[in-house]
C-alpha cells in the first residue's frame, strides 16, 4: 500500500515564547521540521508539510521541491490539519501522521508501523517516567487500548498512566477521511484533536495495534526551550558516540557539537569545547585544541590546530599548524606545512607552502609564495576606504617586523623590508627595503629652571 505522510507544522508554538516558528528551532543545526522531512523522505515520496500561512517563512526555509505544502489558515487542532492534507491524498493510501515537533523519530521506528498488515491502524506509544503534558493511552480492564486522552482532560487516577501517546500514527487514508467528522472540539482546549481517531476506530470495531518504542529521545517532543535543550544535548551525544565509534577520540563526548556534516580520518583527536558547523572534512593524524570553531573546513593529513581558533570557508594543506588564537577567514588556503601564529587574521589570501605568520597579524587579500617570514605585527593596509586591493609576496621573501603594506603593491622574490617600514611602492627581488624615518641622535636641551609667568 502506498504510503502519504502528513507532517504538522502549524502550531503556534506559544510555549517556545520566541518570535522564530517553533518547527524552525534548531536540533543540531537543523530545523525541527528539516530533520522529520529528512528522515521521512528515506519511506516515501508522497510529502504534505501542513503549515500556517500566517508563517511563510516555514515554507521559504526548506525550499524542497518534493514537498507539497498544505495550508491551515486557522490552527484548531491537529486533527483539523491533518484535514487539510485529505483532500489531495489517495484513498488507497495509507496515511503516516508526524508531528514536526518531534523532530528525532527514526526511520527503523516508522519500518516498524508500516511493518503492521494493510489496513490496519498502527499508534506509536511509550512508556516514560514523566508523562506530564502529554496524551495518555487508556486501557481497559483487559489492557485494551480504547483511548487517548490529552492531559487537560485527565481525572486524577489517569494522570498516573505512564504510557503516553507520541502523537505518530499509520491509518488508511478512506478511515481517516469517513470519521474526520465525527471528531469534535468539545474538550477543555476546544480542538479538533487527532487523538480521537483512537477511540472512533474502537467504537467501529477496527482493531488498533500500538507499538511501544523504549527510546524516548526520538518520540521527545519540543515545546519549550528545555525541551530544545534536552533533544539538543541528547543528539549531540549520539553524534559524539558515532564518531568515536568510527575512531575519533573526543576528550569529552558531552562537549561536543556538531552541527553539519564532519567526516574525519584515522587518528583524529578532538579536545573539549569544540563547534563544528556546516561540512567539514578532516584527514589523518590530525589535533584540533580545546575551544576551537570550525565551519565548512578542509583539513588535510597532519595539521595541528592549536586551542581558540576560529576557521571558516578555508582550505587548510597537509602538515600546516594553526593557533592559539588565530582567526582564518574565508577564501583562504594554507598551502602545506605553513604555519600561523597567534593573533593572526588571514582573510581571502593564500599563504604559500612553508611560510610562516607567527604573531599579532593581518593578511587580507594577499598571495604569498613559499618560505615567506612575515614578521610580528605586519598588517596588510587593504582597504583605502572605497576599495579592497591585492598584495603580492613572492617567494622566500622575510618581512620585518611590524610593517604596514599598503596595497596594491608587490614584494618581489627573497626580498627583505626592514623593521617598522611603511611599504607604499613596489619592493625589488632580492634587496633590502627599508622606509621608515631615519633614527637621529641629538645634544639633549638644558632644562629650564625659571617659572613660567601667569599673563593676566
Ligand atoms: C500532542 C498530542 C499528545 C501527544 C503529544 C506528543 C494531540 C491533540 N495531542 O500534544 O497526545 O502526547 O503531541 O508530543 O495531538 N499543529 C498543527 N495545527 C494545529 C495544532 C497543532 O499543525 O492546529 C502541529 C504543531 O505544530 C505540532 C503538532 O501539531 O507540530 C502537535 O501540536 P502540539 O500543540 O505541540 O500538541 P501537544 O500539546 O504537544
Ligand atoms: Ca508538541
Amino acid at each position: 500500500m502506498t504510503i502519504s505522510a502528513v507532517i504538522l507544522a502549524a502550531g503556534e508554538g506559544s510555549r517556545m515564547r520566541s518570535t522564530t516558528a517553533k518547527v524552525l528551532h534548531r536540533v543540531g543545526g537543523k530545523t525541527l521540521l528539516a530533520h522529520v522531512v529528512n528522515t521521512v523522505k528515506a519511506l516515501t515520496d508522497n510529502i504534505y508539510v501542513v503549515y500556517s500561512p500566517k508563517r511563510p517563512e516555514v515554507r521559504e526555509q526548506l525550499a524542497d521541491a518534493t514537498i507539497s505544502w498544505v495550508a491551515q489558515e486557522k490552527q484548531l487542532g491537529t486533527a483539523h490539519a491533518v484535514a487539510q492534507a485529505l483532500p489531495h491524498i489517495d484513498d488507497k493510501h495509507r496515511v503516516l501522521v508526524l508531528y514536526a515537533d518531534v523532530p528525532l523519530i527514526s526511520k527503523t521506528t516508522l519500518q516498524r508501523l508500516l511493518d503492521t498488515p494493510e489496513n490496519s491502524i498502527a499508534w506509536l506509544t511509550a512508556i516514560v517516567d514523566q508523562p506530564d503534558g502529554l496524551g495518555r493511552i487508556i486501557r481497559d480492564n483487559n489492557h485494551q487500548a480504547i483511548a487517548i486522552c490529552e492531559e487537560t482532560d485527565l481525572t486524577p487516577a489517569q494522570k498516573t498512566i505512564k504510557e503516553i501517546n507520541t502523537g505518530i500514527s499509520l491509518l488508511p487514508a478512506k478511515q481517516l477521511k469517513t470519521w474526520m467528522n465525527d471528531i469534535g472540539n468539545d474538550n477543555k482546549q476546544n480542538e479538533y484533536y487527532i487523538t480521537d481517531m483512537f477511540a472512533l476506530a474502537v467504537k467501529n470495531n477496527v482493531a488498533i495495534k500500538t507499538i511501544a518504542t523504549e527510546d524516548v529521545i526520538e518520540i521527545q517532543g519540543v515545546n519549550d526551550k528545555v525541551q530544545l535543550n534536552a533533544i539538543e544535548r541528547a543528539y549531540q551525544y549520539r553524534q559524539a558516540k558515532a564518531l568515536m565509534a568510527k575512531g575519533v577520540t573526543l576528550m569529552d563526548g558531552n562537549r561536543f557539537d556538531l552541527r553539519g556534516e564532519l567526516h574525519c580520518g584515522c587518528d583524529v583527536c578532538v579536545d573539549v569545547n569544540v563547534i563544528i558547523e556546516g561540512k567539514v572534512t578532516i584527514g589523518n593524524n590530525v589535533t584540533i585544541g580545546a575551544n576551537v570553531y570550525l565551519r565548512d573546513v578542509t583539513i588535510a593529513d597532519n595539521v595541528t590546530i592549536s586551542h581558540n581558533t576560529i576557521i571558516e570557508e578555508a582550505d587548510i594543506e597537509p602538515n600546516c599548524t594553526v593557533g592559539p588564537f588565530a582567526r582564518i577567514r574565508p577564501g583562504s588556503k594554507l598551502q602545506a606545512r605553513s604555519k600561523i601564529g597567534n593573533f593572526v587574521e588571514i582573510k581571502k589570501s593564500t599563504i604559500g607552502a612553508g611560510s610562516k605568520v607567527n604573531h599579532l597579524s593581518y593578511i587580507g587579500d594577499t598571495t604569498m609564495g613559499q618560505h615567506v617570514n612575515i614578521g610580528a605585527g605586519t598588517i596588510t593596509c587593504n582597504y583605502d576606504g572605497v576599495a579592497k586591493h591585492q598584495t603580492h609576496i613572492d617567494d622566500n621573501v622575510s618581512i620585518g617586523a611590524n610593517n604596514s603594506l599598503v596595497a596594491p603593491i608587490t614584494i618581489g622574490k627573497a626580498a627583505v623590508t626592514g623593521a617598522g617600514s611603511t611599504i607604499c611602492k613596489a619592493a625589488p627581488q632580492d634587496q633590502l627595503t627599508v622606509a621608515r624615518a631615519r633614527q637621529i641622535s641629538v645634544k639633549k636641551r638644558p632644562r629650564t629652571t625659571t617659572k613660567r609667568q601667569d599673563k593676566h
